[in-house]
């Protein structure tokens, strides 16, 4: 059986002003009517395993409850120590229950269109999983994004391929000889993993991380319905992601590619182009009257936004803060946030 295992750990800095701390984009209703977490939760429609940060327990659990999904467990990390441990403590358990469990590792933050392509994909993917293999989903590269994991895949396995090799979040150069070279896909970040296989690969890559792991699940404890890891035990841990610290290295690693309408809608520049445009090219969202503006994400909710003979440009109203932003500097805004936690 397929178990889902959601990771909503992220903070989504680059979404600031609307993303947050407390309210990070995963909770968050961007394209609409479900926040991305009930959507993700939705797209297997399984009971899932969420793996979240104390602050996000009590909204965490009611969405997935709003969309009829009583979540199998809220396991919560007393600080993120990135997606290797989370994966790992979400292995663990599973692991236990039934050895030879499929978890099917999903990011909280992404956008898919196509659902029963998705599923397709995970079908396929299940007997090379079964097989012995950590199994990855290809994405089609539209562009040298180094912010992806990219790989190349090896000869045909079922109805995928084995991974020749994988490399994550390469620099400009290498990336646009990977698109150049047309043998690469992106990761999508969504992995289907025998857990007993993952267990022993994490083990021989980043040696005692499991059995940090294990110490912390065991010292942890259930409070209501939310099962907390000890946070000395937990705190100990490097933070790794699952990419560097396993999946660079395996050699049991296999790609189904997928054709799913997939995207990682990170920043406003993405969001804006995954949305529905009005005639001018804008997006427009809450009380906002654009006149001769063209290209722009504008959103407000509290106050009324007004723009005159702007193009491409963000900006984001809450009731807070402002942004204003050139569109193709959206990455950037990473960079407010990091400047107010300096500020304090
Ligand atoms: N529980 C938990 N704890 N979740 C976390 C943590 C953590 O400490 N850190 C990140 N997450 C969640 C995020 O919320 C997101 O849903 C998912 O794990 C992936 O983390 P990201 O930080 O967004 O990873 P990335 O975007 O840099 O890279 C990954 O995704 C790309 C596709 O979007 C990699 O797998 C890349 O190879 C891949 O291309
Ligand atoms: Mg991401």
């Amino acid at each position: 059986s397929v178990i889902p295992v959601i990771l909503s750990g992220g903070a989504g800095t680059r979404l600031w002003p609307l993303s947050r701390e407390l309210m990070p984009k995963q909770l968050l209703k961007l394209t609409g009517e479900r926040t991305l977490l009930q959507e993700t939760a939705l797209r297997l429609g399984h009971p899932p395993v969420v793996v979240c940060n104390h602050e996000h327990r009590f909204i965490v659990a009611e969405q997935l409850r709003e969309v009829g999904l009583e979540p199998r467990a809220v396991v919560i990390e007393p600080v993120g120590r990135n997606t290797a441990p989370a994966a790992a403590v979400a292995a663990l358990m599973l692991a236990d229950a039934d050895p030879d469990a499929l978890m099917l590792l999903m990011p909280s933050d992404h956008l898919i269109v196509d659902t029963e392509a998705f599923r397709r994909a995970v079908e396929a993917a299940v007997p090379l999983a079964q097989g012995g293999r950590l199994v990855t989903f290809g994405i089609q590269p539209t562009g040298p994004n180094t912010g992806y994991g990219y790989i190349k895949a090896g000869r045909p396995l079922g109805d995928g391929f084995e991974v020749e090799r994988f490399v994550e979040k390469p620099d400009l150069a290498t990336a646009q000889s990977y698109l150049a070279s047309g043998e690469y896909t992106w990761n999508s970040g969504i992995f289907l993993l025998p857990v007993g296989l993952f267990l022993s690969e994490l083990e021989t890559h980043a040696p005692g991380m499991a059995d940090t792991c294990r110490a912390a699940l065991a010292k942890g404890r259930s409070d209501l319905f939310f099962f907390r890891l000890d946070d000395e035990t937990f705190a100990g841990l490097k933070g790794q992601s699952i990419d560097y610290a396993v999946m660079e290295h395996s050699t049991q690693v296999a790609v189904v590619p997928v054709d799913m309408g997939w995207s990682d809608i990170g920043s406003w520049s993405a969001l804006w182009q995954e949305s529905t445009r009005d005639a001018s090219g804008n997006v427009i969202k809450g009380d906002v009257l654009a006149i001769d503006s063209s290209d722009c994400y504008l959103r407000s909710h509290d106050h009324l936004v007004a723009t005159v003979g702007v193009h491409d440009l963000v900006v984001i109203a809450t009731d807070d803060a402002v942004l204003v932003a050139d569109k193709s500097r959206d990455q950037e805004v990473k960079a407010v946030v990091e400047a107010l936690k300096r500020e304090g």
